[in-house]
């Protein structure tokens, strides 16, 4: 196992397989930055998945015990049951996807070895659920993707970032529509990530607020340290505020995250990232990996999110380093 100056091991890695999306929702893709003129990855800079596979393995030594697999939209790289076949059994293989395609994909995604996926959903009508994502994209696409996903037996979490006076109805239709189903449905305040999503604190929603829109919320304990979301039980429903804006959880943060081509982050919201691409592509086996990010690791002394306001720095976009 491996700590950081803080005392946090390194337990859960997010792999960006692609930085491209078929969405442009507002907060991540503002179609103002990501249009045309947007240069995206080339090919050859994205990583294959055998060499994502090396990292996932080299990092299994150190004590990885979660893989969420992201983007960028994953569902856009070719043939990702294979990659999720290559991953380690004993891991937690998680996805993060926007739905879309999820349908046609889940049962062999399932039979390959993801155990859950965590779905975007901002709205259930129609016109917010466009505005939210701006895409044409109709919401029962997502609606039918969850459902193909509970039917193939993957666990199924949804998560609602909530904008002032733009979707803030979807938290009451979201959560109504879900009531008596075993999806656990998630409010995530509004982040400054990035540099290009104009954030304001004006359009940031607390999770307090949220709550105090339920009667009845009973407080659920942690399924684990350093769990994003705070849990609640309503109504036999679960949910869940995730609510780094408000009230940061930097505390137990065990996350790394994979740029899609191949640079580690210890923050969602770091400026600079480690490149792993360029030993890895000199030949690097899993225990010369394994000791590049042990000693980045190391060094790791992250807590953005806590010290909001006080460090500025230029931090990297959410869909090149993965939600
Ligand atoms: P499980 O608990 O394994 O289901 O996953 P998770 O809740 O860690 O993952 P998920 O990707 O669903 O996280 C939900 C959202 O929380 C993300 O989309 C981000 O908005 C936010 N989030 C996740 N990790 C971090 C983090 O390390 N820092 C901050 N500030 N926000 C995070
Ligand atoms: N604030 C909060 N969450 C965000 N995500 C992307 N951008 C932001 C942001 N600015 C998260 C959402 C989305 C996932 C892919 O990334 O949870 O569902
Ligand atoms: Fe795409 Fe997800 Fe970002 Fe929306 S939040 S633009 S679906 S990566
Ligand atoms: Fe972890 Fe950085 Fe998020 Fe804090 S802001 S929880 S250190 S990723």
């Amino acid at each position: 196992m491996v700590l950081d100056k803080r005392g946090r091991p390194l337990r859960d890695l997010r792999v960006s397989l692609t930085d491209r999306c078929n969405m442009r929702c507002t907060y991540c893709m503002p179609k103002e930055h990501y249009n045309n003129e947007h240069v995206f990855l080339p090919k050859s800079e994205v990583l294959s998945y055998e060499e994502f596979s090396l990292i996932i393995d080299s990092l299994v030594p150190l004590g990885l015990e979660k893989v969420r697999i992201t983007g960028g939209e994953p569902l856009m790289r070719r043939d990702l049951p294979n990659f999720i076949a290559m991953l380690p059994k004993n891991l937690d293989i998680a996805m993060t996807t926007n739905g879309i395609m999820l349908a046609k994909h889940a049962k062999q995604l399932k039979e390959a070895g993801l155990d859950r996926v965590t779905v975007s959903l901002d709205a259930i009508d129609t016109d917010t659920f466009q505005k939210m994502s701006d895409s044409n994209y109709q919401p029962e696409m997502v609606l039918a993707g969850i459902k193909a996903a509970l039917q193939s037996g993957l666990g199924v979490k949804v998560n609602c970032v909530v904008r002032a006076g733009i979707n803030e109805h979807a938290v009451s239709e979201i959560t109504n529509y879900f009531n008596g189903s075993d999806v656990v449905v998630r409010f995530i305040e509004f982040m400054d990530v990035g540099e290009t999503n104009s954030w304001n604190l004006d359009e940031v929603v607390s999770g307090d607020e949220i709550r105090s829109r339920f009667e009845g919320l009973e407080p659920l304990k942690p399924t684990h340290k350093g769990e994003v979301a705070n849990r609640y039980n309503w109504n036999g429903q679960e949910l869940g505020f995730i609510e780094s804006v408000s009230k940061p959880f930097c505390g137990d943060c065990s996350r790394a995250r994979i740029s899609a081509n191949g640079s580690l982050y210890t923050c969602l919201f770091a400026s600079k990232g480690y490149d792993l691409k360029g030993i890895i592509r000199m030949g690097a086996t899993e225990s010369d990996i394994a000791k590049a990010v042990r000693s980045i690791w190391t060094d790791r002394d992250d807590a953005y999110s806590e010290l909001r306001g006080i460090v500025k720095q230029e931090k990297i976009e959410m869909s090149y380093i993965g939600g």
